[in-house]
Formats: C-alpha cells, structure tokens, sequence
C-alpha cells in the first residue's frame, strides 16, 4: 500500500480507532461512516436504524432477565456491532447503564460460552450479577432492569482463563458470586469436551443450597463427567473452606493448577497458604473488589485539565468516579487497579494509592481508579 493511501486510510479510520473490534475492517467502515456523516453525529443516523450500532462504541441490548437466587439474576445481552464474541471463558466486560442521565460502568465476568467459530455463532452473551448490600449498579442489575434496555460495553478482558491445553489436575476453589468466571469455564469445557487425562475438582462455597448460584447446573455437570468432581460446601452447616481444612477437602490440592475466585478475605487466606507453601505460581486468581488499606485521604478540588470539568471531592472517592461524575472523559478498564488503561498525569498536587497507600506528587502517572486526592490536584485528562 503506498504512503498516500495508508494515510487516506489512517484518517478514515481515526474516529473508531480506539473502539475494540474483532476484524480491523470493521473499524474502517466505523471511521468512514463517522467522516461522511461529520459534522453531524455518525450515531444519529446509526441510531434511527439501530440501537445498537454505533460507530464510536460497543453497544448491547439486554434482551432476558433470569432469576438465579433470592438476590442475583443473569442478563442476556444481545451484542451489537464490534463486539469480539470470540472472547475466552473466564475474562470480564464492562457493562455502562444510564442511571439518572449518567453512565455508571462495573465489570461483570461472562457466564456465555465464548464463540468456538471465529466469530460467526450468536451474538449473545451473559452475565450473572448478584446484589451487594447497597451496591448501586449491582442492585439496580438484579431489581430494576428490564429486557429492551441498551447498555455500553467495554471489550471482553482479562487473564483469569484456562491455558490450552490443560494441566492434568485441575482445581477451582470458587465461593458466592465468585462461581461466575469458573461456570464460564466449566460451560466451555463441557461444550469442547474434557480431555480423558485431565482431571478437575471444584469446591464452590455458598451459605445454602437456596442462594448457591447454578447449583442445578453444577450438580448436573458433575453427574455428567467421570473425570470431574463438583463439592458444593454450605458454609451454614459445614463452615467456610479455609487453609486448615483445604487438605481435608481436596487432599491433593498442592499438585494441582489451581483458579480461585470470591471474597477479598476468602482469597487472601487462600493465597496465604499457597505462598506458605511455596506454588504461588500454580494459582491463579479473579478479584472482584479493590482490597483498600487503612487510607486516609482529605479529597479536595480536582481538575480535570483537558476536559475542563471540575470536580469537589471527599477522601474516598476515586479521582475515575469523580471525573466521571463530572463529565471528564476517564479513560478505563477493570476499574480493579489491574490492566493500567486509567492511567493519567498527576499534573499538580499530591493522590493517595487506595491499595498500598502510597503517596504520588506532580509529574507522576497515576491510575484513577485507585487513587483519591490528597488535597486540591490537577489531572492530564
Ligand atoms: C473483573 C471483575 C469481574 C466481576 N464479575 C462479577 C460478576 O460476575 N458478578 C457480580 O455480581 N459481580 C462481579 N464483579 C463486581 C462488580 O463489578 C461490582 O463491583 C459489584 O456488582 C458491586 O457494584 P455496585 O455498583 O452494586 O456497588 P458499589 O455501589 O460500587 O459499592 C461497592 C461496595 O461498596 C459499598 N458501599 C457503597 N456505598 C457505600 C458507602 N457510602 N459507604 C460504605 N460502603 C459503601 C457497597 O455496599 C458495596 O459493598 C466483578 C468485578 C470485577 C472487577
Ligand atoms: S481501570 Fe484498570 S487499572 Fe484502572
């Protein structure tokens, strides 16, 4: 291709550059529709076709809503345009509402089966949200989102996958929602079909048989499978799976690869032992939340530089909320501290890490989604 015509191709494409796509064409004819419709809004004429064409991002419609348990409830969506349906078991999205005239984003872990066929299968895919006592987005997920409502989505992310091929043992320590990304897991493999030599135990924990999600599948698959064991543990009756009773439970857990995923505590007991044991490497691990340290933050006036908004904060506010809030355009990912796709430049005063607590000062580049203000500071953002 000759200078000129990568350069007509590169300007064509400019708009939709940064929008995750499986075919690179795609983003070409995202680009020229955004330049033949300028200076009007290419998404006003996709729009009256489509809801769920857009050439500037990933849109989806939810189009079911299954009650799992008392307080989580799984979400079909039907995906639009762009969105790579080939993604791998195990990793998340991120899903945008409109609540109240603002985006608020969370990422989810996809329960679907990723698309075996390079693309061409169904354009749907799941999630399945459990409520958290006063969580906002996952309460308003479970109680109040009706099939037809159109979401934004991020591209499916994430390295909590299985690698290809299997090790011969396979160990998954799940507890609450935290069975999400391993059903993902567990339905692709039953979908692909298991290895003979491999072997996989998984020990999933929930207070009840009522609130353990996919209990009916999980049973049925270990029912299916000579070479899988399913353990489903009640913790109201048989108590919390913990570094001293692990061996009790799966006496063979030191050999095994092993994929934990659930409560901030449940996973850090777990990694204890399996440092202590020295196999760190054989363990893999999803968090859902931001382990915060004991951080104390004054908050103060935030400025978000390129996008002239301004933003009044408290100390425990991330500077990604806030500027979100006010309308700057945050870059993001996990919103976990984990993929460094929010980080910007400290341009002036001083931000707090909510993990580690260290401090960061003027010039350093700092990840949004867990950091606050420690006084008045300015962002390059
Ligand atoms: C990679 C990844 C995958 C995930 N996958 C799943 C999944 O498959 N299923 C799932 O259900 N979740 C999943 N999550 C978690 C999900 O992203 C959300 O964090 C979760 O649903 C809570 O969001 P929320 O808006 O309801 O809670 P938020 O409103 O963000 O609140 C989070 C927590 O803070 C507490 N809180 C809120 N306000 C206050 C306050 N003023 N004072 C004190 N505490 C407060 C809430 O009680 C809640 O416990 C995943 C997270 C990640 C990072
Ligand atoms: S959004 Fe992923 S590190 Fe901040």
């Amino acid at each position: 291709m000759s200078n000129s015509l990568r350069g007509f191709k590169d300007w064509l494409e400019g708009p939709a550059r940064d929008v995750a796509s499986e075919h690179p064409r795609i983003n070409l004819v995202r680009g020229a529709v955004a330049r033949l419709t300028t200076p009007l809004l290419p998404d006003d004429y996709l729009h009256l076709v489509n809801p769920l064409w857009s050439a500037r991002e990933l849109r989806g419609r939810i189009v079911n809503v299954r009650k799992e348990t008392d307080d989580s409830v799984t979400l079909t969506i039907k995906t639009g345009w762009g969105f790579a349906s080939t993604y791998e078991a195990g990793q998340y999205v991120g899903i945008g509402l409109l609540i109240d005239g603002r985006w608020t984003w969370r990422s989810y872990s996809l329960t679907s089966v990723p698309d075996m066929g390079h693309g061409r299968g169904p354009r749907e895919v799941s999630i399945t949200v459990k409520a958290m006592a006063e969580g906002f987005l996952s309460s308003h997920l479970v109680t109040g989102v009706t099939p037809g409502t159109v979401v934004r989505l991020q591209a499916p992310a994430g390295d909590f996958t299985l690698p290809d091929p299997l090790p011969p043992k396979v160990l998954f320590l799940t507890a609450g929602s935290g069975i999400t990304p391993v059903m993902a897991m567990l339905r692709t493999l039953a979908r692909r079909g298991i290895p003979a030599g491999t072997d996989i135990v998984a020990v999933h924990s929930a207070p009840d048989a009522d609130s353990t999600l996919f209990r009916e599948e999980l049973e049925a698959f270990d029912a299916a499978h000579d070479n899988v064991r399913i353990l489903l543990r009640y913790t109201r009756e048989s108590g919390r799976l913990t570094p001293d009773n692990i061996g009790s439970v799966v006496p063979d857990w030191t050999e095994r690869q092993t994929w934990i995923c659930g409560p901030g505590a449940f996973l850090n007991d777990l990694e204890k032992a399996w440092e202590g044991r020295g196999i760190a490497r054989n363990l893999h691990q999803e968090r859902f939340t931001v382990e915060r340290a004991d951080v104390s933050a004054s908050g103060g006036e935030v400025v978000f530089a390129k996008s002239g908004k301004i933003a009044e904060v408290d100390g425990a506010t991330t500077l990604l909320e806030a500027g979100e809030r006010a309308g700057a355009a945050m870059p993001f990912g996990c919103r976990m501290g984990i993929c460094q796709t929010c980080v910007v430049q400290l341009i002036d005063g001083q931000t707090r890490d909510l993990r580690s607590g260290q401090l960061h000062t003027e010039g350093e580049r700092i990840q949004t989604c867990i950091a606050v203000a420690v006084g008045d500071c300015t962002l390059d953002v």
